[in-house]
């Protein structure tokens, strides 16, 4: 088989990196691919950084074992951990990470915070603190870690009142002196964006990295020289390491969703 003509592998702990897949399958209609979500561990934000790097090099593993091409690591908690030894160890294959995507949001360039929404583990490893670093003179930014979130996602709730309650408690000391921007930092976040609209002041921007991150990896298959020119039937596995065949159907009615 050609290498352009194999699949590409998708990973996140659960069913958040659908929120990248969905983009990156609008982007790349002629790429299949195989999603691999590890709800079964889930959540990885509170667990222990050699809990996810060893996670993750499993993950990607499963994802070798069906032939892909190049690996997203469409999860901003495995990508902090793990992302560098991943590339060290897989150095012939394209393998595209996801961070908070706080430089459009600095762009904006409004009056207010910028509110990073993120599990504890990505907004304390030391990626964040050097992303952090590069913009903190330009804007003011305020982590907000959201433990707990993830889980209401992964038993597929992303609207009504449990959700919003919680984004109400998590902004509610911020709606008064203002906000300029909300980053979504976690791959899940994107699915619950209904809910932040509504507890957030009309017009404040919501920003996710899912787009930026399906072109990262339009652009690396072309530098490659691997993008699928010629696949007309677009095929799209899914695979979760939790015996729960719930998690199957939630993947498949989130990527069916639409982004706003
Ligand atoms: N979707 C993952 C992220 O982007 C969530 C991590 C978790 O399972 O806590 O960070």
């Amino acid at each position: 088989m050609r290498t352009e003509d194999k699949p590409v592998g998708f990973f996140d702990s659960g069913v958040g990196g659908i929120s990248v897949l969905r983009e990156a399958v609008e982007l790349l209609p002629k790429e299949d691919f195989v999603y691999f979500g590890d709800s079964g561990n889930a959540p990885y934000g509170t667990k222990t950084v050699e809990e996810v790097r060893k996670l993750t090099f499993d993950a990607v593993d499963f994802l070798l074992s069906k032939n892909v091409k190049a690996v997203v690591v469409a999860c901003n908690t495995a990508t902090s951990a793990a992302i560098e030894d991943l590339r060290s160890e897989y150095c012939d294959m394209p393998i595209i990470g996801i961070e908070p995507a706080l430089k459009p949001a600095v762009e904006f360039s409004r009056k207010g915070k910028i509110l990073i929404m993120a599990t504890p583990m990505t907004l304390a490893e030391k990626k964040f603190s050097s992303l952090m670093r590069k913009y903190e003179e330009e804007a003011e930014i305020q982590p907000l870690p959201c433990p707990g979130l993830v889980e209401l996602i992964e038993s597929g709730v992303t609207d009504g009142p449990l959700v919003e309650d919680y984004l109400r408690r998590k902004l509610e000391p911020f709606l008064e002196s203002g906000i300029a921007a909300v980053v979504l930092g976690c791959t899940h976040y994107p699915f619950i964006k209904g809910s932040l609209n509504r507890v957030l002041k009309k017009d404040t921007p919501i920003i996710d990295g899912s787009q930026g991150t399906a072109k990262q990896l339009k652009r690396e298959l072309t530098r490659h020289g691997i993008l699928n020119r010629r696949n007309n039937r677009q095929m799209i596995e899914i695979f979760n390491s939790s015996d729960d065949p719930k998690l199957i159907s939630l993947s498949h009615r989130l990527l069916e969703s639409k982004g706003e």
